[in-house]
């Protein structure tokens, strides 16, 4: 598949959102919304709907939603529909399968949190590793590079470790993990690889298994979908573990996970998203999972040509610190302008009609491991929509606001 078939002017018309006129780099923190999934969520919520079962038409559908939302993300990630898990977001899906695990530990057990993660990755499991006396052990990326190496991991697992949480992408500053490495170092000690894919899944193409990870979460509106999140493991895996749920409610995976009625409309928006993902660069194939590899493929060549347009202009800003400099990343930048302070560059360019925020965005330890503390710096994100005249518009305002227009 190549890039010729990424038509991304075609892209852009699906997107009511971009009407306005906006620039969005903002996509990290949300990506905007094709038309297609916010009909899906519509027609879902007028259509008859009950709870899910076999009885009524609407029982039916309710329950034919749910099955076709996990065979959808089944595609996205490469896993097995069985073992996906709906809930409210990321980090609550987070916080819930660390009280659940945690049951299991106790003084003298470990955890490995990084730097690096978004605070989604890291508070729930210190938390939880904190309420049953297990330890937290920290492992580093390189502020210099950007480049979180797989030792970094290696120096601080043991025989004691239960879990190693890491992130798939930064959400700060784009760094991508060698994911197989580290899952090789966990599961060596007999650990498990918890992986917070939100960032990640928007850009490159999962495939769960070949990373290694046990778990991956991940959040539908970071990838033209709907606000909730997602949870995939090996259907076996969640079988073993216990959560806390209601007496009555269903006890069989992955039901068992997931705390009351399931947001029909918002899933129904995601099975939409996904599709339309596949659909990026017009692949023709019956096979969702190529269809979405075509166009990852395709969306990734697009997404990396607009960002060396970017780097290069902004490499010409005087007093410009670039932070996300890592070899594997997403497109997403993180900068710094000497004399500015970033929420300013965000105001000046919220005048100029681009959307780029600024801020740590509770990417907490990452920012102030960076020296940025909770000040942060001015991210921009590219997405499936962003265009050439999209990267202009940033860089002649960041330009103009420091001073280094013609
Ligand atoms: C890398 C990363 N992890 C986790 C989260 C939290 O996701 P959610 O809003 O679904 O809890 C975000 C949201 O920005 C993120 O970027």
């Amino acid at each position: 598949m190549t890039a010729e078939s990424y038509d991304v002017e075609r892209i852009r018309s699906h997107f009511p959102a971009l009407r306005e006129g906006a620039a969005h780099f903002d996509g990290p923190g949300g990506s905007q919304t094709p038309e297609v999934v916010a009909r899906a969520v519509a027609d879902t919520l007028t259509a008859a709907i009950a709870n899910r079962g076999t009885v009524t038409p609407a029982e039916r559908r309710a329950d034919a939603v749910v099955v076709e939302a996990r065979a959808a993300v089944g595609d996205l990630l490469a896993v097995d529909p069985r073992g996906v898990v709906f809930g409210r977001s990321a980090t609550e899906l987070t916080f819930h399968l660390a009280r659940t695990l945690a049951k299991g530990w106790g003084p003298g057990d470990e955890v490995v949190v990084s730097r690096l993660d978004h605070d989604a990755n890291v508070r729930p499991w210190v938390i939880a590793a904190e309420a049953v006396g297990a330890t937290v052990r920290w492992a580093e990326f390189d502020p210099a590079t950007g480049e979180f190496a797989p030792e970094a991991v290696e120096s601080v697992v043991s025989d004691h470790t239960r879990l190693v949480a890491v992130t798939a992408a930064s959400n700060l500053i784009g760094t991508r993990p060698d994911l197989p490495a580290i899952a090789a170092v966990a599961h060596d000690h007999g650990a498990l690889l918890w992986v917070d894919g939100v960032h990640a899944t928007a850009h490159v193409l999962t495939d769960v298994p070949a990373s290694g990870a046990d778990f991956w979460v991940c959040s539908p509106y970071k990838f033209l979908g709907p606000h909730h999140g997602v949870l995939a493991a090996r259907p076996e895996l969640l079988e073993s573990l216990h959560p806390d749920k209601l007496l009555p409610s269903s006890d069989a995976v992955p039901e068992r996970f997931e705390l009351g009625t399931l947001p029909y409309e918002l899933l129904a928006g995601t099975t939409a998203a996904i599709d339309f993902l596949a659909d990026l660069a017009a692949p023709q194939s019956d096979s969702r999972r190529d269809r979405l590899a075509a166009s990852f493929a395709a969306l990734e060549e697009h997404e990396d040509a607009l960002l060396v347009t970017l780097e290069e202009r902004l490499r010409a800003i005087p007093g410009l610190t670039a932070y996300s400099l890592a070899k594997r990343r997403t497109p997403t930048l993180l900068v710094t302008v000497e004399g500015h302070d970033p929420q300013d560059l965000r105001a000046g360019l919220a005048e100029r009609g681009v959307n780029a925020p600024a801020g740590h965005f509770y990417a907490w330890e990452c920012s102030h491991h960076l020296g940025l503390g909770a000040t942060g710096g001015l991210r921009m994100g590219l997405a499936p929509y962003t265009n050439a005249s999209d990267i202009d518009r940033l860089a002649r305002g960041l330009e103009e606001i420091c001073g280094s227009s013609s």
